[in-house]
Formats: structure tokens, C-alpha cells, sequence
């Protein structure tokens, strides 16, 4: 007969739901895998009397965490309640009262990643967050172990399924973004509130736990540059085709003679590039080492199973760590303090969009103001007319941000320009 290590699960909701199922499914081979059956004896959620069904239904629930967290027989907990409090609160009590955690929580991860590491090295045991990061894509594990003989030179990943969701529609139906927000929000893949989704913040939380194990050096959530998708218009998506483009959302992070850059916005990717074809709620993360070459990892990014499946690929390593009395602990790996750039210092080339009046002369001024700044342009084209305005759009070389946002302030002030429509950078790939 095997033995059964003991786990409390923090949140019954889609993944922990999803975790359960999981487990129950595929008991027997886990239990091969890891030589003790893994046995989630309780559940802490936050309203005991809220309509339930399957899995959760039959677990055994309870509203207060110290059931758990004080439970000496359990000796792994999993955190998938979302938040940062009072889930930190309860991870920490976890790691300090000798339980290794597993947590889906890229919020608290984001932000208290070093805190939560030192306490679980202090207490020897093991913090492991697979699922903190693009659901169910194994990426956290590929970087801490089978690619950590690299140097990381960049990550550039499609880290929110809402978003892409969001522009991949507009992209195939030409539609605005609120239209296709509604529809995302009737299909369940946008939340209510969808403000962290499409304002790049979920993303900003993904990017900077990947920068931060890519780096070796801390970049936390506040770090992280993040601009959203809202401002995209179909007028935007319609010209990067035109120009040989795709939008959309990144997560960026990149080092540069040893300073680190972070950020999220939207981009205009060659359509020749693989995150170009990386569809509707899929993620996908593309990585330069300088062994491997150029690696990408593809699939869902959230969702009850898909999510589960990382949650329970970390309970099984954890689980089999203290059958061997040993602890692989994903500590941060953050031995040096690399500088995170301004967004002003980056280097980038730009699509603007601007109305304009179409008169004489009105081009040549904002390509004065431009070069005065040392912007270069690549292309102009007057794209439509209307009235006496006229729309045109522009890609420049690449140029450092400080220097196009003060010529940007400048035009803006222009009578002859009515609207900066949009600026959008451009991911020129190799130069
Ligand atoms: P969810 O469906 O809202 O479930 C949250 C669960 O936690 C519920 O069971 C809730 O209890 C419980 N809970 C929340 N606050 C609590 C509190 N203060 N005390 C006790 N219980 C509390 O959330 P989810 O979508 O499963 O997400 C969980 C975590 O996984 C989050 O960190 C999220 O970012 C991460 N994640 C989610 C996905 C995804 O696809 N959903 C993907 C990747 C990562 P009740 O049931 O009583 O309300
Ligand atoms: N809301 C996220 C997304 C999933 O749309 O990708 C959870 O991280």
C-alpha cells in the first residue's frame, strides 16, 4: 500500500476546481510518478454556501485558512485563490510553518517574489509557480532548468489570451475594439472588469517574472512599462497589414550591455514572424539564448485544465522532493542588479498615425520638427482624404523614444496637425 502525502488547496474556484479534477482523474499514474498518493484533504474558500458542483462540491471546505496552515499532517499547499491579500499572508504562514507551496499567483509573484523565495529558503522548503505564467505552458521550468545554461538575450511573448483574443477578431473581421470586446465579454474569455487584461497589467505581471528569471536580476511589477490595447483601431490594423504587419500585445524584455528592459504594449510584428500566427486565446512565448538559438513555446495560457496542468506538474515535483528528503527549491536567481531602462531610452522603430490639414507645406513642417529631433522617417504615405483633412501614416527608423515623444509634443502643437491618432512600435526583427 503507498503512502499518501497530505495537500491543502487555497481556492476551489477554475483551477482549483480544475485541479482537483485533474487529481482525481489521473490518481493511479501520478501515484506511480511519485511514489505516495497526493491527497487534498481540505479546501479553504471564501463563502461556504455558495452553489457548488462537482469537484468542489465534494471536497471537504472550510472558511478559515488555519484550518489548513496550522494542519500538520498536510504538507504541501497549493494557492489558487488570486489577489495578493491575503494570499501572501497565507503562502508565507505556509513556507514558515514547513509546508512547501504551489501557486498559480502572479500577482503576489510579481511583486513579493524575493520575500516569498527567502522565506521558503529559510524554512527549506519548496515555492514553485509554473502556473504564475502563461497557464498551461511549461516556461518557468524551461528557464530555471533546461535553458539555464544560456545567456538570455530577449523574451518577447503573447502572455494574455483576452487581448489576442481581442485583436486577432478585429484583425480577421475588421472590427472596432469595443465591438470585439463585448463579444469577449459574452463568450466568458473577458472578465466583467476587464482593465488588467487589456491594459497590459496582467501582462506587465507575467513579463516581469520571466525577466526576472531570464536576467538574473529582480524586475518587479512597478518596473515594468505597460501600455494597453484599447487606443488600437481597426484603421491601425487594416494599415499593418498593408505595410506587412501584425498586432500585437507583447510582453517584452530584453538586456543590453547589462541593463534590463521591461515592458508591454502593442507592436507591429512582421507577419513572417511566428508570434504573428499565434491566434485567438493562445499564448506563446519566444525566446533568444545564446546556445539555443531561438525557441518558442505555444498553447493555452489560461483555463480550468490547461492552468491545473501546470499547478499539478509543480505538486508532483514538489511532492517528489520530499519523498527524497530533498528540496529543489525554485529560488530567485537573482544574484546581480541589473538597471531597468526608462521606456524613454528604448530603441524602436514607430508607426504614427496623424490627421492632418491637407494644405502645402504641412508635411515638410512635420518633417522639419522630426529632424530637428534627429527622427528619421523610413516612409510617409498620405493615406486618405476627407474634407480638407487628410490621414497619413508614417514608420520611422529606429530612434530612441525620448527623441520621438518630445518631437511628438512639438507636432502636436502644430495648427496644421489636428490629431496624433496613434503611435504604435514597430518589432523590426533582425537588422
Ligand atoms: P476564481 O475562479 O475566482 O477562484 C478563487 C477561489 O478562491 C474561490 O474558490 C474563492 O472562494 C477563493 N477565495 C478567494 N478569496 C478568498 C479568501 N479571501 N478567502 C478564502 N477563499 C478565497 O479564481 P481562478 O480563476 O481560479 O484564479 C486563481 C488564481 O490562478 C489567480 O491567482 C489567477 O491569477 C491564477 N490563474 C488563473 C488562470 C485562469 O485561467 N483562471 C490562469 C492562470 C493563473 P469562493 O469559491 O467561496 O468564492
Ligand atoms: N486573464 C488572463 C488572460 C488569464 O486573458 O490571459 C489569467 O492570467
Amino acid at each position: 500500500m503507498m503512502e499518501s502525502i497530505k495537500v491543502g488547496l487555497l481556492g476551489c474556484g477554475t483551477v482549483g476546481g480544475g485541479v482537483l479534477k485533474v487529481l482525481e482523474k489521473n490518481r493511479q499514474s501520478i501515484a506511480s510518478k511519485v511514489g505516495t498518493y497526493l491527497e487534498v484533504t481540505k479546501v479553504l474558500v471564501k463563502d461556504k454556501n455558495k452553489k457548488r458542483n462537482g469537484v468542489c462540491l465534494h471536497a471537504t471546505l472550510t472558511t478559515d485558512p488555519d484550518d489548513i496552515l496550522n494542519d500538520h499532517e498536510i504538507q504541501i499547499v497549493i494557492e489558487v485563490m488570486g489577489g495578493i491579500e491575503p494570499a501572501k499572508e497565507y503562502i508565507l504562514k505556509a513556507l514558515r510553518q514547513g509546508k512547501s507551496v504551489v501557486t498559480a499567483n502572479k500577482d503576489v509573484m510579481a511583486a513579493y517574489g524575493k520575500e516569498l523565495f527567502n522565506t521558503a529558503a529559510t524554512a527549506n522548503v519548496d515555492l514553485r509557480f509554473e502556473a504564475s505564467v502563461a497557464g498551461g505552458i511549461p516556461i518557468i521550468g524551461p528557464l530555471k532548468e533546461s535553458l539555464a545554461g544560456n545567456q538570455i538575450n530577449k523574451i518577447m511573448g503573447i502572455i494574455n489570451g483576452t487581448t489576442n483574443f481581442i485583436l486577432s477578431k478585429m484583425s480577421k473581421q475588421g472590427s472596432d475594439f469595443h465591438e470585439v470586446l463585448a463579444e469577449a465579454q459574452r463568450l466568458g474569455y473577458a472578465e466583467a472588469d476587464p482593465t488588467a487584461d487589456i491594459e497590459g497589467l496582467d501582462a506587465a505581471r507575467k513579463i516581469a517574472i520571466l525577466a526576472s528569471i531570464a536576467f538574473n536580476s529582480r524586475v518587479t511589477f512597478p518596473d515594468v512599462f505597460a501600455e494597453g490595447i484599447s487606443k488600437i483601431s481597426a484603421s491601425d490594423i487594416t494599415y499593418a497589414k498593408e505595410l506587412g504587419y501584425v498586432v500585437k500585445l507583447l510582453g517584452i524584455a530584453q538586456e543590453n550591455q547589462g541593463e534590463v528592459e521591461a515592458r508591454v504594449h502593442p507592436v507591429f510584428i512582421p507577419s513572417s514572424h511566428p508570434l504573428a500566427n499565434v491566434d485567438d486565446v493562445y499564448n506563446a512565448i519566444y525566446i533568444e539564448g545564446d546556445a539555443v538559438g531561438d525557441a518558442m513555446f505555444f498553447g493555452r495560457g489560461a483555463g480550468e485544465l490547461p492552468t491545473a496542468s501546470a499547478v499539478v506538474g509543480d505538486l508532483i515535483a514538489v511532492a517528489k522532493n520530499i519523498n527524497k528528503s530533498s528540496f529543489d527549491r525554485t529560488y530567485c536567481t537573482c544574484f546581480e542588479h541589473k538597471r531597468i531602462k526608462p521606456i524613454r531610452e528604448i530603441v524602436s522603430k514607430y508607426y504614427l498615425r496623424l490627421t492632418v490639414k491637407d494644405r502645402p507645406g504641412v508635411l515638410a513642417g512635420i518633417a522639419s520638427v522630426f529632424g530637428n529631433q534627429e527622427v528619421s522617417l523610413a516612409s510617409v504615405i498620405q493615406k486618405r482624404r476627407q474634407d480638407d483633412l487628410a490621414e497619413i501614416v508614417m514608420i520611422t527608423h529606429r530612434v530612441k523614444e525620448a527623441n520621438l515623444q518630445d518631437a511628438l509634443s512639438i507636432i502636436k502643437g502644430l495648427s496644421s496637425v489636428v490629431e496624433i491618432n496613434n503611435v504604435i512600435r514597430v518589432e523590426a526583427g533582425a537588422e
